[in-house]
C-alpha cells in the first residue's frame, strides 16, 4: 500500500488514505506509517542519510535520498531539515548545494557546526548513514535568473558558501559560456570544505576564476580582491552574496559606489537589523505555560526563551513558520517591517514579533 500509494496507482488510493486517515484521527496516517517505515510517509517528505563526510573540523557533508514526493531544489534554494534530538523535533534551514538540474534523487547539504547550537552540532556529531530525517520542500528567491546573465559573479562567506557553491556547480554543468567569478571568505583555508574542488575549477575552466581569501592574513573584502578575480565586472554583470552582515555591507558599498548596487542579490542566514521600537511597557502573558514577564521589546521568541519556555524555531529570521503561535489579545510589531499588528487570535511568527504593550499568547 504504501509504495503504490506513492506510484502511478496513488490517484486510486489517496481517498483511502484521506479514508483511513479520518478513522484513525487524531493521528495523521504518517505517525502509523512511520512506525513501519521512517520513509514511507505519504503527507511528510523525509529523507534517508546514505552518505556522510567529514571533510574539515567542523562541518559535515551529508548526502540525503528523499522520499519520491520531494520535488527538487533550484540552485541558491533552502529547505528546511527536521530532525529528532532527545525526543523533541528540532528544524532548521540548509542550502542544498548540489548542482541543478540534478536528480531529485539526491540531496547534498554541508552543514558548519555553530558555536553552542544545537542542530548542527548535532548533525555534525552524529549524522551517520541510515539515519531519517524531515525534509520540507525547497524554498527562497535567492536563485539565478533565467535567462541566465552574461556574466556571474558569486561572493561568499564562512557558511555562506553553501547557496553560492549550488550556482556555480549549476553553471559548470551547463557549460555556462559567460565570465563566472568566485570569491569566497574564510577565517582559514583549512575551515573549506570544498576547497580541492573549487581549486581545480578555477585551473580547469578559463571563464571561471576562483579565489580563496583567508581573512586571518589577507583581510576582509576590499575593492582589490573583488576587481583582482572579477577585472571584467560592469554592466553586464548579476553579483550573488551570501554571508555575514558585515561582508555584504562592504560588496554593497563597492558595488553602489560603481553604480552596480541594483545588480546585487543576496541571501542571509540570520535576522536583518529589526527595526528600533520606542520603550517597551506592559507585560507579556504566555497564557499555556501560565508565566507572565514584563516586556523587554524584544521578540516574543526571546522573551519566551528569556522566560525559560522552549518554542519551536527554526530561522529564527521569519522565513520557515516553525515558531507560529496564537496571539490571544494586544498588539504586536514586525521588527522586521516596523507594521504593527492588533486583531485578536492571530496567528504569528514568534521570531519577528515584538510586543508593543500588554500581548496574550499561547505558549
Ligand atoms: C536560508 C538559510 C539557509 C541556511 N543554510 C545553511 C547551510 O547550508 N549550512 C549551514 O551550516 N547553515 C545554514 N543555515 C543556518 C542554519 O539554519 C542554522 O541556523 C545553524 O545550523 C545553527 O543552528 P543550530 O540549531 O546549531 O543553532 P541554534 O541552537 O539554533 O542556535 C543558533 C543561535 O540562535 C540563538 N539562540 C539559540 N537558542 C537561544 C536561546 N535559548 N536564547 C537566545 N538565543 C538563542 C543564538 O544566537 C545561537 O547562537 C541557513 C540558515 C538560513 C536561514
Ligand atoms: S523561526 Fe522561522 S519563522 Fe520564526
Amino acid at each position: 500500500m504504501i509504495m503504490t500509494a506513492s506510484s502511478s496507482g496513488g490517484a486510486v488510493l489517496r481517498p483511502l488514505t484521506s479514508l483511513f486517515e479520518a478513522l484513525v484521527t487524531p493521528h495523521a496516517v504518517d505517525r502509523y506509517l512511520e512506525l513501519l517505515d521512517p520513509m514511507a510517509t505519504v503527507r511528510e517528505v523525509r529523507a534517508r542519510i546514505v552518505r556522510v563526510m567529514r571533510p574539515t573540523e567542523g562541518s559535515v557533508v551529508l548526502e540525503l535520498r528523499p522520499s519520491r514526493r520531494w520535488r527538487g531544489a533550484e540552485a541558491g534554494q533552502f529547505v528546511q531539515v527536521g530532525v529528532v534530538i532527545d525526543g523533541v523535533r528540532h528544524t532548521r534551514c540548509y542550502s542544498p548545494t548540489g548542482a541543478r538540474p540534478a536528480s531529485r534523487d539526491a540531496v547534498e547539504l554541508i552543514v558548519r557546526a555553530h558555536p553552542g547550537g544545537l542542530v548542527s552540532q548535532y548533525l555534525v556529531r552524529e549524522a551517520r548513514a541510515g539515519m531519517v530525517v524531515d525534509l520540507s520542500s525547497a524554498a527562497g528567491e535567492f536563485v539565478l535568473p533565467e535567462p541566465r546573465p552574461r556574466e556571474v559573479v558569486l561572493v561568499s562567506g564562512g557558511s555562506g558558501i553553501t547557496p553560492v557553491l549550488a550556482m556555480v556547480r549549476t553553471l559548470v554543468r551547463e557549460e555556462f559560456p559567460g565570465r563566472i567569478a568566485f570569491l569566497h571568505y574564510t577565517r582559514t583555508l583549512a575551515d573549506v570544505p570544498v576547497l580541492g574542488e573549487l581549486s581545480a575549477l578555477g585551473e580547469a575552466r578559463d571563464n571561471l576564476a576562483v579565489r580563496i581569501v583567508e581573512t586571518s592574513t589577507e583581510g576582509r573584502l576590499c575593492r582589490e580582491h573583488l576587481r583582482g578575480v572579477a577585472p571584467w565586472l560592469g554592466a553586464d554583470s548579476e553579483v550573488f552574496v551570501c554571508g555575514p552582515d558585515a561582508l555584504t555591507d562592504a560588496l554593497r558599498e563597492l558595488l553602489d559606489a560603481d553604480g552596480f548596487g541594483e545588480q546585487m542579490h543576496t541571501e542571509c542566514f540570520r535576522l536583518v537589523p529589526p527595526v528600533p521600537a520606542g520603550p517597551a511597557d506592559g507585560a507579556v502573558s504566555f497564557a499555556r505555560s501560565g508565566v507572565v514577564a514584563a516586556n523587554t521589546g524584544a521578540t516574543l521568541l526571546e522573551q519566551a526563551e528569556a522566560a525559560g519556555l522552549q518554542p519551536e524555531y527554526g530561522c529564527r529570521m521569519g522565513i520557515c513558520f516553525s515558531c507560529t503561535a496564537v496571539k490571544r489579545s494586544g498588539r504586536t510589531r514586525n521588527v522586521r517591517t516596523g507594521d504593527t499588528h492588533d486583531d485578536p487570535d492571530q496567528p504569528i511568527q514568534l521570531c519577528i514579533s515584538a510586543p508593543v504593550g500588554d500581548v496574550e499568547i499561547d505558549v
